[in-house]
């Protein structure tokens, strides 16, 4: 699918029409590179399904928050799942919509929910009891109503790393499912706030649809007592979590999901609701690489070494989660390949990228490490006071910086010494 963005043309790996070779010789490495055609396919393929039908598309922004990218997004009429001040701030300025934003996480401040209040955004996804008494107390304030869905934990597995599922009963997201009616009995009491849906979110790198039809049947379950209580729920939120192909996962394809998704809905009696996705990983993932330069190559007696110059400040995913990226040459060689392990310059065992690849390189190599466009350099760090990457979109045949690689000085230049 969107991998198809980045291919190899007479041996040197590109980004549609332009060669990551020319890319890192003008803009430096580490560098993201991020396909438009293929964020654009991505989105496309949720916006083509969700037509026609009750149903909305928020892109994550946590996944991938870069103005640039963002602003791809907008232009297509995208709307977006934000979960912080600093988001909703990204989010306008890259030409977003504020009554197109929904305002997920768990642990939202005052400040950020006036923020959001005054913008104007179209839901708050409440996930406790004293939250909502803050919102409620907030909205006040403003002498406004603020429009509130319950995200609820409805207790399934979604069968993936247990970092990234975010819908069982030990997990601290959402409220609990014993606890739903109750909790939007107290919401609909409280005067400065608007109940208007209900929300899930149960994990992320989803790579099956039948725990999202389980959530989603547990959440319908609740929508009837919830209305049988007097109050109205008009839309269902399904959160984001489709997962993608790092390796050899076989997600469903993303039209299958929502239409899957629509037509269970629509099957259990509940088809006049309107539908919100949030999807993050399966709109940017495979539509962004980083690029790095091999430093050195360190043969070791129990491993080799491949020393680039990425590191886990870049893409954290691989030391978080063992997470698996594909990683390949951008000049093929026609020689025979070794073993390696892909290890960053920083101080830590745990800074690696890829381990036990089989890799035909040199130094001063170029690698692409792919499947980096979602929770790449939104995760990254200034560990060991590493500048961060610079990021580029490439369209067609052009390529534009949307973020400069960062100097050092920018990076302590609002740090002092004590006076004496
Ligand atoms: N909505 C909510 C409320 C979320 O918490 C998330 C992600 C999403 C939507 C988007 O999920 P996606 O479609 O991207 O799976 N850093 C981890 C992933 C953390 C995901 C957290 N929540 C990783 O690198 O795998």
């Amino acid at each position: 699918m969107s991998q198809s963005a980045f291919t190899h043309v007479d041996g040197v790996l590109h980004a549609e029409g332009v060669s990551t070779v020319a890319l890192a010789d003008e803009f430096g490495t580490p560098l993201y590179v991020y396909s438009r055609a293929a964020l654009t396919e991505a989105y496309e393929a949720y916006a083509r399904a969700c037509a026609g039908r009750r149903a909305s598309v928020h892109v994550a922004v946590k996944a991938n928050s870069n103005l640039g990218v963002l602003n791809v997004f907008a232009r297509l009429g995208a709307g977006f799942d934000i979960v912080s001040g600093g988001e909703l701030a990204r989010v306008l300025a890259a030409g977003g919509k504020a009554e197109n934003v929904v305002f997920s996480g768990v642990g939202k401040s005052a400040d950020e929910m006036r923020e959001a209040l005054k913008a104007g955004v179209s839901c708050f996804n409440v996930e406790s009891i004293p939250e909502l008494d803050r919102l409620d107390a907030v909205a006040a304030e403003q002498g406004l109503k603020a429009p509130v869905s319950l995200r609820i934990n409805p207790d399934v597995d979604p069968k993936t790393h247990p970092y990234i599922s975010t819908g069982l009963k030990a997990n601290k997201f959402g409220i609990a499912f014993d606890d739903a009616r109750e909790t939007y009995r107290r919401a609909a009491a409280m005067p400065h706030l608007e109940v208007t849906g209900i929300a899930c979110h149960i994990g992320s790198q989803i790579t099956e649809i039948s725990p999202y039809l389980d959530a989603i049947d547990r959440l319908l379950e609740l929508v009837d007592q919830i209305e049988a209580d007097g109050t109205p729920i008009h839309h269902i939120d399904v959160g984001g979590g489709l997962g993608i192909t790092y390796n050899d996962e076989a997600p469903p394809d993303i039209g299958l999901f929502v239409r899957t998704v629509l037509d269970h809905i629509e099957a259990r009696g509940h088809g006049h609701r309107a539908v919100c996705f949030e999807p993050g990983r399966s709109v940017t993932g495979n539509a962004g690489l980083l690029l790095t330069r091999v430093e050195f190559l360190k043969p070791g007696e129990e491993k080799n070494f491949a020393i680039v110059d990425a590191a886990m400040t870049d893409l954290a995913r691989p030391a978080m989660y063992q997470a698996f990226h594909a990683i390949e040459p951008v000049l093929l060689r026609n020689e025979t390949p070794s073993v390696y392990d892909v290890v960053g310059p920083v101080c830590e065992s745990g800074d690696w990228l890829g381990r036990d690849r089989s890799l035909a390189i040199a130094a001063g190599d170029l690698l692409a490490i792919r499947s980096a466009g979602a929770y790449g350099f939104v995760m990254s760090s200034n560990y060991n006071t590493r500048p961060r990457a610079a990021e580029v979109i490439v369209d067609g045949d052009n390529a534009y910086l949307v973020r400069p690689r960062e100097t050092v000085r920018e990076l302590f230049q609002n740090e002092t010494v004590l006076p004496r």
